[in-house]
């Protein structure tokens, strides 16, 4: 499809997570913010209708129409949720395409939460210009992770959830794991560090790119890491949900 050179290129991305609902609209040449970033706190609990009323609140603020995407913090397919690790179990079985659809400003696309982190990192952060399969791993409230090969997504990579030491890989690599157990730098660092390395014994990936909130405070952790595979931080940190919802709702426009 040709863009109208008149038009800006640009769309809506809306990330919802476990602690804020975040917008902005993007702008998809250079994956800039085209307009101010609104976020309000997650209701809880986090049902349906409590989030669909925070992303209506959320996104009038923005004075937008045309296409918007969404992400989700689970497995979401066809636009329905059916995983919710870390929001209201409701969530199960339930449309997020059907739920928003009706209160959002154009065509609506949704997807999970760490897909649409990992699209904008290789398309305008830590991935620019690498080809081959690049990982992005997103260290939060959960992991998130996403494989994408020469540019092309794989959804839905719950990767996240592998066992590591009889345990599900979130409940000790992920920020919210290091808090909640009292552990040092140092002691977390170890655990990501054998998270990751049984993730580059099966998948010999490329790249890693490790993002999340923890990816601001790189200095704390990232060096006590040693990894066969290259590895950098994520450069988006807070922006890169909303920039990858934008383009992958930018990306099913032109399917
Ligand atoms: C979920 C993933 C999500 C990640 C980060 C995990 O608990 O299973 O789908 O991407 O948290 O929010």
């Amino acid at each position: 499809m040709t863009q109208r050179s008149d038009r800006p290129h640009r769309a809506l991305g809306i990330d919802i997570g476990g602690t804020g609902i975040k917008c902005a609209v993007v702008d998809l040449d250079d994956g800039s913010l085209a307009s101010e970033r609104f976020r309000l706190d997650t209701p809880h609990p986090s049902t349906p209708d409590a989030v669909a009323k925070t992303v209506a609140d959320v996104v009038s603020n923005a004075n937008y129409t045309g296409p918007v995407g969404v992400t989700f913090p689970g497995v979401v397919r066809h636009g329905t949720v059916q995983t919710s690790a870390n929001m209201d179990s409701s969530w199960r079985g339930t449309s997020l395409f059907d739920t928003l659809s009706p209160l959002l400003p154009g065509p609506v696309t949704t997807l999970n939460d760490a897909d649409a982190a990992g699209l904008a990192e290789v398309r305008f952060g830590a991935g620019e210009g690498q080809e081959g399969l690049i990982v992005m791993v997103t260290l939060g409230t959960g992991i998130g992770t996403a494989l994408i090969y020469d540019g092309v997504l794989v959804p839905n990579a719950e990767l996240g959830h592998i066992e590591v030491d009889g345990h599900d890989a979130e409940s000790r690599a992920s920020a919210s794991a290091r808090e909640r157990r009292n552990m040092t730098w140092e002691t977390w660092a170890g655990k990501v560090q054998k998270y990751l390395r049984r993730l580059e014994n099966v998948l010999w990936p490329d790249l890693f790119i490790i993002g999340g909130g923890v990816s601001k405070r790189p200095d704390k952790w990232f060096d006590l890491i040693e990894t066969r595979t290259p590895k950098v931080i994520a450069t988006l940190v807070n922006n890169a949900g909303i920039v990858g919802a934008a383009l992958a709702a930018d990306i099913s426009k032109k399917r």
